[in-house]
C-alpha cells in the first residue's frame, strides 16, 4: 500500500483507477488530512472496505469491482477454468468485508456473471482479465451517471430558502461523484438556488461531521453541522423542510437500511410533518429481501463507541452495543429518489414495477 498526502482541494474523488492501479481517498483521515492510498492486493482492498477507508454503499460496490480485478491480476497465468474458480473465491472473500450494503454483493455478482458470459469467447485468462477491467470501469462510470440522474430527479424537491437535513454521508465521498442524498443539493446549488443544509454529525464514526460537512462546505454550500441529538430541536424550530438520507439496502416492501440514527431522524420528521426521502441507485434495491427484518445489520467494534477519536470516553470493560445501521420502516418514507425517478408508495408494487 502506498500513500500520498496532498493539500489539493479540487474535486473530491472517493476512488480512481489509473494505469491498472486502484487509488482511494483514505476517508478515516478526513477532514484532517487528504491522503490517497494505492491498494495493491485484494487483502488491502478488503481491509480498506472493512475499516471504512472507502465507504458508502455505491463506493463500496465500485471498490469491490476493482478489488476483484486487483486480486485476479497475479492469476492471469492460470488456465481459464482455474481462473474462474479463483474469481469465485476472491468474490466471496471481498463480499465478507461488510454485510449490510447490498451494492457490495451486487457489484461482485455482476463481475462474476460477466465472466461467465465472456469466458466462452476468450482464449486465455489474461484476455478475460482485460475484459473484467473494462467491466469494473463501466460500473464506475455508470455510478457517476446514476448519481447525476438521482440529482436531476430529486431537484424538484429543493426550493429556495428551505432547510434540508441529512444524516451520515451519502455524498460524493460515498459514490463516484455528486453522491445520492447530496446529488439534488449539488445540482440545486449549481443552478443558483439558496438553501440551508443541516448535517447530523453521525456518531460513532462521525461521517456527517468529518465527511458530509467537509465536502459540502468546500463545494460552497450553506451547511450547518449539528450533533445527532440536536435534530429534534432543529426540526421543532421550523428550520427543516425536508430530510434526505442515503441508503444501504432497500427491501422489497420499501423498508430501508441506512446509517444508525436514520430511524430516529425519520420518526422525528414524521412528528413534525416533514417529508423524509431516501435517495439511492437501483443497485441498492434488493427485491430478494422481503422486508427490513431480514437485512443483516453490521455490528462493529466496541472501541468505536468507547472512544471519541483517540480519546477514551467510556470506562474500560463497559458493555457496548454498536449496530452500524438501522432500518426505517417504509411507512415513514415519503419516497425513494432514484436514477429511475421518485418512487412512491405503495412500495411493494412500485419497487417491483421499476426494479423487478
Ligand atoms: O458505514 P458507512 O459510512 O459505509 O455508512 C454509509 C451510509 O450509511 C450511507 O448513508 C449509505 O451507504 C448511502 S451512501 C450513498
Amino acid at each position: 500500500m502506498s500513500a500520498n498526502t496532498t493539500n489539493n482541494t479540487s474535486a473530491v474523488l472517493s476512488l480512481r483507477w489509473e494505469n491498472g492501479n486502484l487509488y482511494i481517498l483514505d476517508q478515516t483521515r478526513l477532514p484532517i488530512e487528504i491522503v490517497e492510498i494505492r491498494l495493491d492486493s485484494i487483502e488491502q482492498v478488503w481491509e480498506a472496505i472493512q475499516q471504512l477507508r472507502v465507504r458508502g454503499a455505491p463506493a463500496i460496490g465500485v471498490a469491490a469491482a476493482y478489488g476483484l480485478v486487483v486480486g485476479m491480476k497475479p492469476l492471469i497465468h492460470l488456465d481459464l477454468d482455474k481462473f474462474l474458480v479463483r474469481l469465485k473465491e476472491n468474490a466471496g472473500y471481498l463480499n465478507s468485508s461488510r454485510p449490510t450494503a447490498v451494492n457490495l454483493s451486487w457489484a461482485l455478482r455482476r463481475m462474476q456473471d460477466f465472466a461467465t458470459v465472456q469466458s466462452p469467447q476468450v482464449i486465455s485468462a489474461s484476455q478475460l482479465y482485460a475484459r473484467l477491467v473494462d467491466e469494473a470501469v463501466r460500473i464506475h462510470q455508470e455510478d457517476r451517471a446514476i448519481c447525476r440522474a438521482i440529482g436531476e430527479n430529486g431537484l424538484p424537491l429543493i426550493r429556495d430558502g428551505m432547510g434540508v437535513l441529512t444524516h451520515c454521508n451519502a455524498g460524493a465521498l460515498a459514490t463516484s461523484e455528486l453522491g445520492t442524498a447530496t446529488a439534488p443539493l449539488y445540482l440545486a446549488h449549481e443552478r443558483g438556488m439558496r438553501f440551508r443544509v443541516y448535517s447530523d454529525e453521525t456518531r460513532p464514526l462521525l461521517q456527517g461531521a468529518r465527511l458530509t460537512t467537509w465536502e459540502l462546505q468546500r463545494a460552497g454550500l450553506d451547511v450547518t453541522l449539528i450533533c445527532d441529538n440536536m435534530a429534534a430541536f432543529v426540526m421543532s424550530q421550523g428550520l427543516v423542510d425536508l430530510c434526505i438520507v442515503g441508503c444501504d439496502r432497500v427491501a422489497a416492501n420499501g423498508d430501508a437500511a441506512n446509517k444508525i440514527g436514520t430511524l430516529g431522524v425519520a420518526i422525528i420528521a414524521q412528528h413534525y410533518n416533514i417529508p423524509f426521502y431516501v435517495a439511492c441507485p437501483s443497485s441498492t434495491v434488493d427485491l430478494q429481501t422481503a422486508t427490513g427484518r431480514e437485512i443483516v445489520i453490521e455490528e462493529r467494534a466496541a472501541d468505536e463507541v468507547l472512544f471519541f477519536g483517540a480519546r477514551r470516553t467510556g470506562p474500560e470493560g463497559a458493555k457496548v452495543c454498536n449496530p452500524s445501521f438501522d432500518v426505517t420502516p417504509h411507512e415513514l418514507i415519503a419516497g425513494f429518489i432514484t436514477d429511475r425517478g421518485i418512487i412512491q408508495p405503495p412500495y411493494a408494487e412500485s419497487l417491483a414495477q421499476h426494479f423487478g
